[in-house]
């Protein structure tokens, strides 16, 4: 099978169902094509687009050599007139010139590492090779190798650089983005998210104009606002039929992903690290790699996009024992009690919860320090004695005893002004020097640049998980950066705080999920504000959002599926009327939308009327039999919630199939709808576990699943089938 083709001067990245082609021309490094799989051919008619501005009299062209029409994979600072730039470079002669050209070129069998990022990868026997393509810069002896992974079975490529300065003096990178990929303009839209705090992935489709398309984030962190993913679609793609191209980043820092139309309808799409805010100093020899971009294309319209970036994120970004192992149905205590309790609570809320079925407690927010609000304690990360008066270790066997798991929270990267900590290291802190940092929340952050901050980080959660049987943790993050500076960079580095704040985060992540390779580690950033693929390689799941209304998470785990597998997204069954909302929904439907996602609750188990209780121990027995389809199923989505009556989504996973509804708005008559199921045997027969009703895989492809809520006037009524 052939991965990676080289043939005169075009590459040729082959996945099972898509082709990459680029060729050299004159050493820039052009794209040719990115789609459907093409066979081994050649492909040189397809290089053969001017590549300088084109002009009716031939001989014009030779006076204008701009490369605005060009289709380059990583265009220098200067050489491209009007259109994107990958790489700027402050050079040692103060101009910001790069010229990148081809001078080499090698494949790794499997993968290579980044140093010190997050990144997918390869395992043995995975039909991944990697092309590297070096381009240097003769004259400033700038050298930058492309990497290209190619995963055959995924249908993802990923791209990212090494920038290495061979010059005699020192550089300063001023951008330097992961990839890029120009083609030519076929009306695209762009696709992305925006969102806030309770309310984040909230999907967007526009058509691409010449004024191009950002989604972009400064504020330290992958964000609430705008997440770092860009999908462009064809106009007419749908959710099941058409073309699609996705990028996403490896990277939960300041991000810039952008679609740009120049006015000779070129699109550049590219993604990496924001340059605002952004220097790095190069040294002579020294190197700087970026983070990785996955890049996917599907003509299955964007389920069938969004399938090829949950496969490769659940298998070959997540790691560790829980990447495939079944996730504990946990149940949180924020909203049962958010900072009051003490260790009688979580004692009578274990044996309450232990009687329900669930598998792990986790005690939320305020088990610290002096921690009775936010106002207090962060980095004081020793047991409040006043409310676990038993201590943690004794707590832990208590839970344990009951035959649950224990799991706590942390926010390990803040400090509180009022706590130890801050009067201890006050210089520990993210602050410039002389000015009063801004507090949110009460909160100051750590300045995880400086290798010791890191290795106290390190070391609070390692101490409790070293003391204590406590195997899950959510790591948790409440505000964005701001009056960024350290009293541990020299000046010169300060440009370089965002990503070197990065780089502490994922080294202390690293070092505690390879220590304790058992305790299950969940993202958090005030809900959903740092959900990304870079956060994904360390927390195989991350809380979704603050917002645990059903119908509210409808949408979030809606927008949020686009990219992100429902095994990585947290979903909770929460109490009514809903904490955020006020709203009431049944049980049922409360439950089944949490089925999307890693399930779990968020609720004081001993307030649950009688009445639920076997509801909901009936439930998990049942989420429990299936996890393998919520886990390893194929998801659809079967419905728009922003704009369709109903919500609607189905696995599906071998033969077995769970389809879920919700009505999201009810009518005076409601009509039988039918559901048009998708990814089945057309020739199997599958047959309704509870009415025993039989039907053939394109009867329910083709027809639907009858769904007939006439009688049924309740809002938000709720249904889930299951079909084997
Ligand atoms: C924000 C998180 O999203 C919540 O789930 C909860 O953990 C609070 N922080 C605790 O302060």
């Amino acid at each position: 099978m052939n991965i990676i083709k080289i043939t005169n001067n075009q590459f040729q990245l082959n996945t099972k169902s898509t082709s990459y082609v680029m060729h050299n021309e004159n050493g820039f490094l052009c794209h040719s094509y990115y789609g459907k799989r093409l066979p081994d051919c050649d492909h040189n008619y397809m290089s053969k687009r001017p590549m300088y501005r084109g002009s009716a009299q031939s001989n014009m062209s030779k006076n204008l050599p701009t490369l605005d029409n060009a289709l380059l994979e990583y265009p220098g600072f200067g050489e491209v007139g009007i259109t994107a730039t990958a790489i700027e470079v402050l050079n040692s002669d103060g101009t910001n010139f790069v010229d990148l050209r081809v001078f080499d070129y090698c494949i790794h069998n499997g993968k290579p590492k980044i140093d010190g990022l997050p990144a997918s990868y390869a395992e043995d026997g995975d039909n991944v090779q990697t092309l590297e393509i070096k381009t240097k810069d003769a004259i400033s002896k700038v050298e930058v190798s492309l990497f290209y992974a190619v995963f055959y079975d995924y249908d993802v490529i990923t791209r990212w650089v090494k920038i290495t300065n061979n010059g005699e003096k020192a550089i300063t990178l001023l951008r330097a983005l992961s990839g890029n990929i120009a083609f030519d303009n076929r009306n695209y839209d762009v696709i992305s998210n925006f969102g806030t705090w309770a309310r984040e992935r909230q999907i967007e489709r526009a058509p691409l104009l010449h004024t191009g398309s950002v989604v972009e984030s400064n504020c330290g962190s992958s964000s609430h606002y705008a997440n770092p993913f860009m999908i462009m679609a064809e106009h007419n793609t749908t959710e099941n039929s058409g073309e699609a191209i996705g990028i996403a980043l490896a990277y939960s820092g300041n991000h810039k992903m952008s679609a740009n139309l120049s006015i000779y309808n070129v699109v550049n799409l590219s993604g990496g690290i924001s340059p605002d805010n952004f220097r790095w100093n190069l040294n002579q020899s020294e190197s700087f790699s970026t983070p990785e971009l996955v890049i996917s294309f599907s003509d299955n319209g964007l389920n069938g996009l969004s399938q090829n970036f949950h496969k490769l994120i659940k298998n070959r970004v997540c790691r560790g024992i829980y990447r495939d192992k079944k996730r504990p149905v946990l149940l949180n205590l924020w909203e049962a009690c958010y900072f009051d309790f003490t260790d009688d609570t979580i004692k009578s809320a274990a044996d309450s919860a232990a009687d329900l079925g669930v598998e792990l407690l986790v005690i939320d927010d305020g088990w610290f320090g002096k921690r009775d609000n936010d106002r207090t304690s962060l980095g004081d990360w020793n047991v409040n004695a006043d409310k676990i008066k038993c201590g943690l270790e004794s707590l832990c066997d208590y839970v344990n005893s009951k035959g649950l798991m224990l799991g706590i929270w942390f926010e390990p990267e803040m400090v509180s002004p009022e706590s130890e900590l801050f009067k201890k290291h006050p210089e520990w802190v993210m602050q410039i020097n002389g000015r009063k940092p801004t507090e949110t929340r009460y909160q100051l952050m750590l300045d995880l640049t400086n290798p010791e901050v890191c290795d106290f980080v390190y070391k609070s959660v390692a101490d409790v998980l070293k003391t204590t049987n406590i195997e899950y943790v959510k790591w948790d993050y409440n505000r964005t950066m701001a009056h960024i500076g350290s009293s541990y960079l020299n000046p010169e580095q300060m440009g370089e705080y965002y990503h070197r704040y990065m780089l502490g985060l994922y080294d202390v992540l690293e070092r505690l999920t390879a220590d304790f390779p058992n305790v299950l580690f969940e993202g958090c950033a005030s809900g959903g504000g740092r959900f990304d693929i870079g956060m994904l390689y360390y927390t195989p799941q991350i809380w979704t959002s603050d917002d645990t209304d059903a119908v509210e998470r409808s949408e979030i785990q809606y927008g949020t599926s686009l990219i992100y597998p429902m095994s990585c997204q947290s979903a909770h069954v929460s109490a009514c009327p809903n904490h955020q909302t006020g709203r009431t929904v049944s049980m049922q439907a409360r439950h089944i939308f949490a089925l999307t996602g890693s399930f779990g609750y968020e609720l004081a188990p001993e307030k649950i009327e009688e009445k639920d209780r076997e509801y909901i121990k009936e439930f998990i027995k049942f989420y429990n039999e299936n996890f393998d389809i919520f886990q390893k199923g194929k998801y659809y989505r079967l419905s728009n919630p922003k704009t369709d009556d109903y919500a609607i989504f189905e696995y599906v996973y071998e033969k077995r199939i769970i389809v879920g509804l919700m009505r999201l708005k009810t009518h005076a008559l409601n009509f039988q709808t039918n559901i048009k199921l998708q990814g089945l045997d057309p020739n199997y027969i599958y047959t309704d576990k509870v009415s025993g009703e039989r039907y053939c895989g394109s009867q329910l492809m083709q027809f639907g699943l009858p769904v007939n809520t006439c009688r049924n006037k309740n809002d938000f009524y709720a249904k889930m089938w299951e079909l084997y």
